[in-house]
């Protein structure tokens, strides 16, 4: 299954992520010549309109959205090869005639049977429209591949979860099954293990004997734009934590994998998860914080009495012999002061001797992997201020920046994810396993806020969150760096 040739069948094509990320994530790919050549795409929706309407539609969303100009041939090619079907998920019509239409496709662009089903669709459709994929004979695996993307929320807690995979496993194998989380695809993710494990200076020190703690921060400016339905159900630990949080947490604190292999790297992941603390609704009372901006209740299709959360401060350990008693700090939240969103690992001090002793105020060593807007590696260190006399120490920085000369030069998520599924490579996407413990991980904060009404809205836009979020670490006499 090393062949590349295939069509993609986008159920949702007339959805927000098809417009913002999928064409012009293809387009991209396209652009840089890495496209196969024999390829298609049919996008599915609801809503009636012609092939050429549709790809209009989508020459404006690339014109967009793609880090790219728009160039006249290139586009033409693409968009010569991409087809609108409507129809409705539930009825059976409309996949026969998709069945039919997917094997002229065959004949006309050589793409051997192999097929990308991408579901850009509400979750509850995910179980109709692969069973009904497989009734039609559009999932055969024989002397062809046929893969299924799968958008985030992987259901709302773990119970939802199960039953979702279960509806997709019967038809698709685990090795076909490519569950999105988009933060996998960023260029800085796939970054920490190789600052990680390709680095003398810093694996030897990657543990509870010389790491202090560790604050893990995804910030936004934005509110919840347009997705009130969604964003009231999912509140933001269903929406950060439980993915893309849990990702940069695993990627931080896991042990070197044996090879590189996808599930070597996956086995890694799964056991850092496996190692969470679980907690009681104590631990949560006192270790998790959640927040909700002033003007959400306002925010359209959000009720006006929402205890809906749209911000998040915990702390957590990792029970293993690397990470013993090392607090984690997570927060993400919508409309804080900056977007940014960052590792910072903050080592101990050295022994209380020697300038340790002399100088009460020396500020810690800091490594801060910066994911986004900038994409770099900072390192905070203590120098001397240059100069006779008595010896005064500063910190310092070494900033390595890599996207601050070239912008726009490091690939979209979702390019490189696109490419990723087409050529069998699932290393960037979730095993079955770490949603699973990721859920199990989240559940049991949900349970305990559900049994305690909060405050909201308790924070205003534009700051860091309830004051909580800080004395969260004020306690424990530390603090979170905005660096
Ligand atoms: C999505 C969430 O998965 O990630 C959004 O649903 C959030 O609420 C987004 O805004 C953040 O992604 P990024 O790539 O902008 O950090």
């Amino acid at each position: 299954d090393k062949d590349l040739s295939n069509v993609m069948v986008i159920f949702g094509g007339t959805g927000d992520l098809t417009h913002k990320k999928l064409m012009p994530a293809l387009y991209n790919l396209r652009y840089q010549n890495i496209l196969p050549e024999n390829f298609a795409v049919v996008a599915i929706g609801r809503r009636d309109k012609t092939e050429e309407e549709y790809r209009n539609e989508m020459l404006e969303s690339v014109k967009t959205y793609s880090r790219f100009d728009i160039d006249e041939k290139i586009w033409q090619d693409l968009s010569s090869r991409i087809f609108y079907k409507r129809f409705d998920f539930n009825y059976d019509n409309g996949y026969m005639e998709l069945s039919y239409f997917l094997d002229e496709l065959d004949r006309k662009y050589n793409t051997q049977g192999n097929r990308v089903y991408y579901l850009a669709v509400a979750p509850e459709y995910f179980g109709i429209i692969v069973e009904k994929l497989y009734r039609h004979g559009m999932v055969s695996n024989e002397t062809s591949w046929q893969r299924v993307v799968i958008e985030k929320p992987f259901g709302e807690n773990l119970e939802s979860a199960r039953k979702l995979n279960k509806m997709i496993t019967d038809v698709f194998t685990e090795r076909n099954t490519y569950r999105i989380d988009h933060y996998l695809g960023k260029e800085m993710l796939q970054n920490i293990m190789v600052i990680r494990f390709a680095n003398v200076f810093f694996e030897p020190v990657w543990n509870r004997r010389y790491i202090d703690n560790v604050q893990i921060s995804s910030n936004e400016t934005v509110g919840i734009e347009n997705r009130g339905g969604y964003y009231e159900k999912a509140g933001a630990l269903r929406d950060m934590v439980q993915n893309h949080m849990m990702q940069l947490l695993t990627l931080t604190a896991m042990e070197p994998p044996v090879n590189l292999d996808t599930e070597s790297i996956r086995d890694e992941k799964v056991k850092v998860l496996k190692s969470l603390e679980i907690m009681t609704p104590e631990l949560v009372e006192k270790n998790v914080v959640r927040g909700q901006y002033v003007g959400y209740r306002q925010e359209e299709k959000v009720s006006p009495t929402s205890n809906t959360e749209t911000f998040v401060a915990l702390k957590v350990h990792i029970e293993n012999f690397r990470w013993a008693g090392v607090p984690f700090y997570i927060r993400t939240g919508k409309r804080m002061p900056e977007k940014s969103t960052q590792i910072v690992i903050q080592f101990k001090p050295l022994p209380g001797i020697l300038y340790f002793k002399e100088y009460k105020n020396l500020l810690p060593n800091l490594l801060v992997i910066k994911i986004q807007p900038e994409e770099g590696v900072k390192l905070q260190f203590n120098a001397k201020v240059p100069g006779a006399g008595d010896i005064t120490i500063e910190p310092v920085n070494m900033d390595f920046c890599q996207n601050c000369q070239i912008s726009n030069n490091s690939p979209e998520a979702y390019e490189r994810l696109l490419f990723d599924v087409m050529r069998g490579d699932s290393t960037l996407f979730t095993r079955w396993d770490e949603v699973e413990y990721s859920w199990r991980f989240v559940d049991a904060i949900a349970k305990a806020w559900a049994e305690k009404t909060p405050d909201f809205p308790n924070y205003y836009p534009g700051t860091w969150g309830p004051s909580e979020a800080e004395e969260l670490l004020r306690r424990d006499g530390r603090m979170w760096w905005n660096v």
